[in-house]
């Protein structure tokens, strides 16, 4: 076939499988069955598969591009994720009826939609020859920054890789809703996370994040997300919510049925209740109503404060209840020695989900509600928060913790001024099983296969007794391990061999340091840029560091000159190595080294906020504004007045191939 009629014809694919799809994941209403959709799909991929030079990125087949890097780029949103005021009950929606009519009077329209539980996600999309097509995917983050994540969110096939943009949109502008984990796939993933031997998902809102900030981009696209988009910034031609619904659908994005239109609180109200008790017919997980005051000329009337719109409410569900015997009062022991207290309870349904477990925190607390075994007592499961006693019918106190380990039996102790029993034998059993799977769960060194399960098992054989264990065993002794054969085998000893190269601040959350969570490792990381230049950091140094406390820093600094000392050389003697999150010492000497250079237009290599970040690390600096004192500006397709301005100032202008082969790449 001439490479002319290829090319019409792949176009016409392309169209035919962007119809069928969009009509499919986004409107739940396939005009063709599977295997004919198939066999479209499999005529666009042959067809592509004989002229890979026609290929083009917002193809069909093109959704899993990639690999997002080690670390996610921040994105400046185009104007800030707002967050929503709560309401949590009716006197409370009320009041902010009253707040709204008597600033824009009575002639107001409430439009209801669902309120998704997942995590909010901005889609930025930009106008070319042929429409305007994703050219990036971004969280919320703190609303004004968030994370680029486009690579995992083209997997999501119900976001459209291009679109018809409304008349009356400017070049770009910004889509944003709701991704979020389908009950159904929920239920799958944490199957397979259990198959994996590897701790399951809290809820399908933990589960969704978790899939969309994966580093292996086939990961995302197994897990089946949803959207439902509900914001276009700017609004261009809409002059209402209504409107931009309408809108949305019309472009091809997925918008929530569940929509409505009122006049009138009553029947907000209504619809509120309506859902409540519909909640579980719908396949996803809702946390209330969000309402918001349609026109868009009162919305702008109304305003803001600090950081929600007073234009829109969420109507919030309360937890869920139900009522349940206390069968037991166990206490399990953790990685730092603490004991919690957990109700075992007679199974019962709550929110959809069997719930065997109620944490009761501690001492004070379970007698603070008055639990002991037998007690007949009713739990609450508030979206992601572990189940837990709200009120006990018959009220006992009196009942206290153990005075040995119920593990390695050593004395518990509570410190003075602290709530919490500890067991302070730092070779507990138990505390040093916390501590192994701590260091190979989520958030740490992430070792796939390497669950629960699995690492009881060689705690028991003593094959492993410290995380450094590790990195020393043996395909034969993972082979011998129940539920192994060969190739799960040579898998799980792959993985832990790739894990020996994490990013610091991945590392240092893994080691357990008392004190420091993901958001902590990731400042010390960025801070300290080294592992040794952390170690040899004393308290005095920490505390100078934004975000970290004089408790904090005596417990890291404690840290780092006892126990941890030795569990961290045998680490790196057993030839694990962090990687550094900004070059250690001075930049590298280089053309960027000492300059100024600011982004203009778009780029096609990288992200803005990747090109930045990558000046940052070569030692320059990346700025917003031309002035006299900017060595270049890189300029690309759209550079508007900063591009007149470089010209007028004299500053050296730069297409993105120059910048590229400035700085060698
Ligand atoms: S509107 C300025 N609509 O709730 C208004 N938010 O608590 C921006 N959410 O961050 C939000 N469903 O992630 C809106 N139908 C809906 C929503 C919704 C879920 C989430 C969203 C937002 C959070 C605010």
């Amino acid at each position: 076939m001439a490479a002319t009629d290829a090319a019409g014809q792949l176009e016409q694919l392309r169209q035919q499988v962007r119809y069928h799809d969009h009509r499919y994941y986004a409107l739940d209403d396939p005009e063709l069955t599977d295997a004919e959709y198939d066999a479209l799909y499999l005529e666009l991929r042959q067809l592509e598969e004989e002229h890979p030079d026609l290929v083009t990125p917002d193809s069909p087949t093109q959704r899993v591009a990639g690999v997002a890097g080690s670390q996610f780029a921040k994105v400046r949103h185009r104007s800030p994720m707002l967050s929503l005021q709560n309401a949590f009950d009716e006197e409370e929606i009320r009041a902010w009826d009253q707040r709204v009519r008597g600033i824009v009077g009575d002639e107001v329209t409430y439009v209801c939609e669902l309120k998704i539980d997942g995590l909010a996600m901005s889609l930025a999309y930009e106008r070319d020859e042929g429409g305007a097509r994703l050219v990036r995917a971004a969280t919320r983050g703190d609303g004004q920054t968030g994370e680029d994540v486009t690579a995992n969110v083209r997997t999501i096939r119900s976001v459209p890789l291009r679109i018809q943009p409304l008349d009356g949109l400017p070049d770009q502008f910004e889509v944003r809703g709701e991704v979020y984990m389908p009950l159904d796939a929920f239920e799958r993933t944490n199957r397979q996370m259990e198959e994996a031997g590897r701790q399951p998902f809290m809820n399908p809102r933990n589960s969704a994040a978790g899939s969309v900030r994966q580093l292996d981009a086939s990961i995302t696209a197994s897990r089946n997300l949803q959207t439902f988009m509900y914001t276009l910034d700017p609004s261009g031609p809409a002059g209402s919510q209504w409107d931009v619904l309408e809108g949305l659908i019309e472009m091809g994005f997925r918008v929530n049925p569940n929509r409505a239109r009122f006049d009138t609180l009553d029947q907000v109200i209504a619809y509120h209740d309506h859902w409540l008790t519909h909640r579980h017919e719908i396949g996803h997980e809702i946390d209330g109503v969000v309402v918001k005051v349609d026109r868009h000329d009162q919305q702008l009337e109304l305003g803001f404060v600090a950081r929600s719109p007073r234009w829109a409410i969420a109507f919030k569900y309360a937890p869920e209840q139900a009522q349940t015997v206390v069968e037991d009062i166990v206490c399990y022991v953790g990685r730092t020695g603490v004991l919690t207290p957990v109700a075992k309870l007679r199974p019962v349904m709550v929110a959809g989900v069997t719930v065997r477990n109620a944490t009761l925190h501690n001492e004070q607390m379970v007698n603070e509600k008055g639990v002991y075994a037998g007690a007949r007592v009713t739990i609450q499961r508030a979206g992601d928060v572990i189940p837990e006693v709200v009120s006990v019918v018959e009220p006992r106190t009196g009942w206290m913790m153990p005075t040995h380990c119920p593990v390695c039996g050593s004395e518990i102790v509570r410190e003075e001024g602290y709530i919490a029993h500890r067991c302070i034998n730092p070779f507990c059993p138990a505390q040093q099983l916390e501590r192994l799977r701590h260091f190979a769960g989520r958030g740490g060194m992430d070792i796939e296969g390497l669950g629960p399960a699995t690492l009881t098992q060689l705690f028991e054989k003593e094959l492993v007794r410290e995380p450094s264990h590790l990195y020393r065993l043996t395909l034969e002794q993972v082979r011998d391990l129940d539920r192994f054969a060969e190739k799960s085998a040579q898998n799980l000893i792959d993985r832990i061999e790739a894990s020996r190269t994490p990013p610091l601040s991945r590392f240092l959350y893994a080691l357990g340091v008392p004190e420091v969570g993901e958001a902590t490792a990731e400042v010390l990381a960025a801070d300290f840029g080294t592992l040794d230049a952390l170690r040899e950091a004393g308290e005095e140094r920490l505390v100078e560091v934004d975000g970290i406390g004089p408790a904090m820093a005596k417990e890291i600094a404690a840290f780092f000159a006892g126990n941890g000392s030795e569990l961290v050389d045998h680490l790196l003697e057993a030839g694990v190595s962090p990687r550094g999150e900004k070059p250690a010492g001075p930049p590298p000497e280089g053309p960027i080294k000492g300059k100024t250079v600011v982004f203009t237009g778009s780029m096609e290599r990288m992200s803005r906020p990747e090109a930045e970040a990558l000046v940052k690390q070569l030692g320059g600096k990346a700025t917003g504004t031309v002035t006299a004192k900017t060595d270049y500006v890189v300029a690309g397709p759209g550079a508007g007045t900063k591009l007149e301005k470089a010209e007028k100032l004299e500053v050296t202008v730069l297409d993105e191939d120059a910048f590229f082969d400035l700085i060698g790449r």
